[in-house]
């Protein structure tokens, strides 16, 4: 994998299909920024959950053949994979099973996440009961999650029961005061934070700001182990091998 570049494994770049892009235009502006962060490999991932209206696979699949064809003509290396965001609910590992949601790029990957205010137990099963079905679950934005606010043995106990543990970019950039920064710093240096991601949803407000975000962090943060979250991790997760 070229170490110069980045993998953004969490956004919603798709248009047209949930609170992300509302249109083409959008989703080539999102790509130009991304582009211009040092991203290369992107991985779609719409929100889809159970009982909502959500976009249909074949939609799904049609979208990321368009707009890697926008992607192309930026760069023949800039790539376009796809994923769902699953919002936790019991039924939801049920719709990855029958194919109705996206595993990551293919893999045995999902990305997950829980509503803010889930309790541990529920972000705890929810994560087992992925892994029972042999998937390697990732929990989306884990800086969200009340119950794993400065909670870093809990952290721990959900990468021994074998989940990734994904982090907002944006949420590891924060002053002195930033109390949530500071923890997330503090998991990073300990090994607990397995990806990066933009969660970007729009080309300049919720966007995506990798190569910002990193002259910010690199400074404070140990440098090998940031060579492996953005270079490493991705491509373990791309060959459907664990960490
Ligand atoms: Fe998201």
């Amino acid at each position: 994998m070229d170490k110069r570049y980045y993998t953004d494994l969490h956004c919603h770049i798709l248009p047209g299909v949930d609170d992300g892009s509302p249109n083409m235009e959008e989703t080539i502006k999102m790509l130009e920024k991304a582009y211009s962060m040092g991203v290369r490999n992107i991985i779609a991932t719409p929100h889809y959950a159970c009982g909502d209206k959500n976009a249909s696979t074949d939609r799904l699949m049609e979208l990321r053949a368009k707009v890697e064809i926008e992607a192309k003509k930026i760069s023949k290396h800039f790539n376009i994979s796809l994923g769902n965001e699953l919002l936790w609910s019991p039924d939801v590992v049920q719709a990855v099973k029958k194919g109705d949601a996206f595993t990551m790029a293919g893999t045995r990957y999902i990305l997950v996440e829980f509503s803010p205010n889930d309790s541990y137990q529920t972000i705890y099963n929810g994560l087992r009961s992925f892994i029972l079905e042999g998937y390697i679950p990732i929990a989306a934005h884990i800086e969200r999650y009340e119950a794993l606010q400065r909670k870093m043995e809990r952290v721990r106990e959900l990468i021994d029961l074998g989940a990734y543990i994904q982090v907002n970019i944006g949420s590891m950039v924060g002053g002195m005061l930033d109390a949530n920064a500071k923890y997330l710093k503090k998991l990073f240096n300990q090994g607990m934070i397995h990806f990066f991601a933009s969660d970007a949803h729009d080309s300049t407000y919720r966007t995506c700001r990798f190569q910002e975000c990193i002259d910010h962090i690199k400074k404070k943060v140990d440098v090998d182990y940031l060579a492996a979250v953005l270079y490493d991790n991705p491509a373990l997760l791309y060959d459907n091998k664990y960490i």
